[in-house]
């Protein structure tokens, strides 16, 4: 496995391996890997024939909320997990590299979309993340790019700059990994205090809650959110930001329940934010 620290390195090697015939499969990541990003680097190498992943913890995505210099990172084992899901290059640049000219004057904006839920906690982060993945994407110069569906709304973000900016991109979403006990793999997790992380549960719990009242015939999108904020509440550790259903293109909520919906939260356990969705239908 090769590791690049350069942009212009990362260019050239995508563009050799591209003159070579091979299918590139692009895995952005911040580092701190753990099993969600593993399915992602496996569904990579199972659908391309090089898999590239990123490693760098991007500035711009960080609010004043959040603690950037808290984020986990260890590199070497990010490598390592990296090689052993069968990576052949890692970029992973300095900030200084990314960012040549400090603080980019020019940012992709997402729009509406990156206002709304996640990106109304979070003013700016939407902006950070399509930014970084625009820069990613373009150096890249065509693949298939892997994204989790644990960040649906990045998701959706991602896939609509994608179109609206004529990248050369398929982005493949792939489903959320989680632990035993419900909670979706995030690096967030390991800030958990031991203590809070029984109380973590209670973000699935919610949502398995509402899938279950829509399963049982539940059609007024109030009562569904009603239903996860009510799990949400009995759990004194966690403080919940927003609990909705929402179309999953558009993230407009209905008033009543008809087709394919997404179920999104986002909820503080002590000080640290998870978020997390469910797909359902009626
Ligand atoms: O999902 C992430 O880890 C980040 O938001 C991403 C897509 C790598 C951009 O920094």
């Amino acid at each position: 496995m090769e590791v690049v620290a350069s942009r212009d390195g990362f260019r050239k090697a995508m563009s050799a391996e591209r003159a070579a015939g091979a299918r590139l499969g692009l895995v952005p990541t911040m580092g701190a890997l753990h099993e969600g990003h593993m399915s992602l680097l496996r569904a990579a190498v199972s659908g391309c024939d090089v898999v590239v992943a990123t490693i760098f913890v991007n500035p711009l995505q960080f609010s004043s909320r959040e603690d950037l210099a808290r984020y986990p990172s260890n590199l070497e084992r990010d490598l390592e997990m990296a090689q052993a899901a069968g990576v052949k290059l890692v970029f992973a640049p300095s900030l200084g590299e990314m960012y040549p000219r400090g603080e980019p004057e020019t940012r992709v904006e997402p729009g509406p979309l990156g206002e709304r839920l996640e990106g109304a906690s979070r003013p700016g982060h939407f902006a950070g993340v399509a930014t970084v993945v625009t820069k990613l994407l373009s150096l890249s110069g065509g693949c298939r790019a892997f994204f989790g569906e644990k960040d649906f709304q990045q998701l959706a973000i991602v896939r609509n700059l994608v179109e609206d900016l004529d990248l050369d991109a398929e982005i493949v979403g792939c489903p959320t990994v989680r632990e035993p006990d419900g909670l979706a793999c995030s690096s967030r997790n390991q800030r958990l205090a031991p203590d809070d992380r029984p109380a973590a549960t209670v973000v699935f719990k919610a949502l398995d809650a509402a899938r279950a009242s829509v399963a049982a015939g539940e059609r007024r999108s109030t009562e569904v959110e009603r239903t996860m904020a009510a799990v949400v509440a009995a759990e004194p550790r966690a403080r919940l930001d927003y609990a909705v259903v929402v179309d999953p293109v558009t993230f407009e909520s209905p008033v009543l329940l008809a087709g394919e919906l997404r179920l999104l939260i986002a909820t503080d356990i002590g000080p640290v934010r998870l978020i997390d969705n469910l797909g359902v239908e009626t």
